[in-house]
């Protein structure tokens, strides 16, 4: 058995923590024997664990504590504390090697809960659970409706990411951002985010990517963490992209363009920084797949 988790790009600029969209880039495992204890193989180094206090075989023991050990073997596309939602790919991992090893048969509903409460929000691991974009809600005194989501259909366009080389933990990316904010720009805030998702649903990226680049939440307190950013938002500008946003906590910056702009676009995100990876992605529509 295999299982495939997609990366995923959080926030989409306004939507901070409630949306997110799945992109072509895997985390696989492969599930072998059982064993007497848990092994995962894997070239990712020394930093990430071989054993039980891997996340994928924790969050797996997590949701079942009686799960037999096996033998696992893990590869990666999904570059580490880049924003791009590798956390959450393997703790989306580890829940389904519980369901399945298990017989669980968890519902999609279950498995965005599970997954919401171990990694704290939703909008990295409910688009790595169902694909393409989702936007979500996590209200921790809810006792009723504590984790709802909607799954969307993402326009059709080209998703260029632009990876530096340099690493960003979610840790310090949240510890910038302020404690409070006034009503007034909390108001403002959430309509940019409403917008940007009704323009999305509309299809209607140009105003989609206006959207995403006047965010209130976050960027902005990022912004001296992420030098590269302003950036990538001119080469943007200049090239007439829809728009562009940092990637879940970053560093990655998304950005969304039409096709007939993109190879001009990566040249000069690439004559930007030589080192960074600038890779041409597609949305992954199906979420977590077992083959
Ligand atoms: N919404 C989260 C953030 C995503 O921006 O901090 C990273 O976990």
């Amino acid at each position: 058995m295999r299982i495939r988790v997609p990366a995923t790009s959080a926030n989409l600029g306004p939507g901070f923590d409630s949306c997110g969209i799945a992109l072509s880039l895997y985390l696989t495992i492969a599930v072998k024997e059982e064993s007497e204890s848990w092994e995962i193989e894997h070239s990712l180094g020394d930093e990430i664990p071989s054993d039980e206090s891997n996340l994928i075989i924790k969050t797996a023991l997590e949701v079942l504590p009686s799960l037999k050990p096996h033998k696992l073997k893990m590869t990666s596309e999904i570059p580490l504390t880049r924003g791009l939602g590798s956390s959450s790919s393997a703790i989306v991992a580890g829940i389904e090697l519980a369901n399945r090893l298990g017989e669980l048969n968890l519902s999609t509903q279950e498995k965005v809960e599970i997954a919401t409460k171990i990694e704290g929000h939703p909008d990295n691991v409910a688009p790595a659970i169902c694909g393409d974009f989702v936007v979500a809600s996590f209200l921790e005194n809810d006792e009723k409706d504590q984790v709802k989501y909607v799954k969307h259909y993402f326009p059709e366009c080209e998703l260029l990411a632009f990876i530096p080389t340099s690493e960003l933990l979610t840790s310090e990316s949240r510890g910038v951002l302020p404690t409070t904010l006034s009503f007034k720009e909390a108001v403002q805030a959430s309509a940019i985010a409403n917008v940007m998702i009704a323009a999305l649903i509309q299809g209607n990226l140009p105003l989609a990517g206006k959207m995403m680049e006047k965010d209130h939440w976050h960027e902005k307190y990022r912004a001296r963490l992420v030098s590269h950013l302003s950036k990538v938002q001119e080469i943007c500008k200049k090239n007439q992209a829809y728009g562009s946003f940092l990637s879940g906590a970053g560093p990655t910056v998304i950005i969304l363009t039409s096709e007939e702009k993109s190879q001009s676009i990566q040249d000069q995100l690439q004559q930007l920084d030589p080192q960074a990876k600038v890779e041409a992605l597609s949305i992954d529509q199906e979420g977590v797949q077992v083959f």
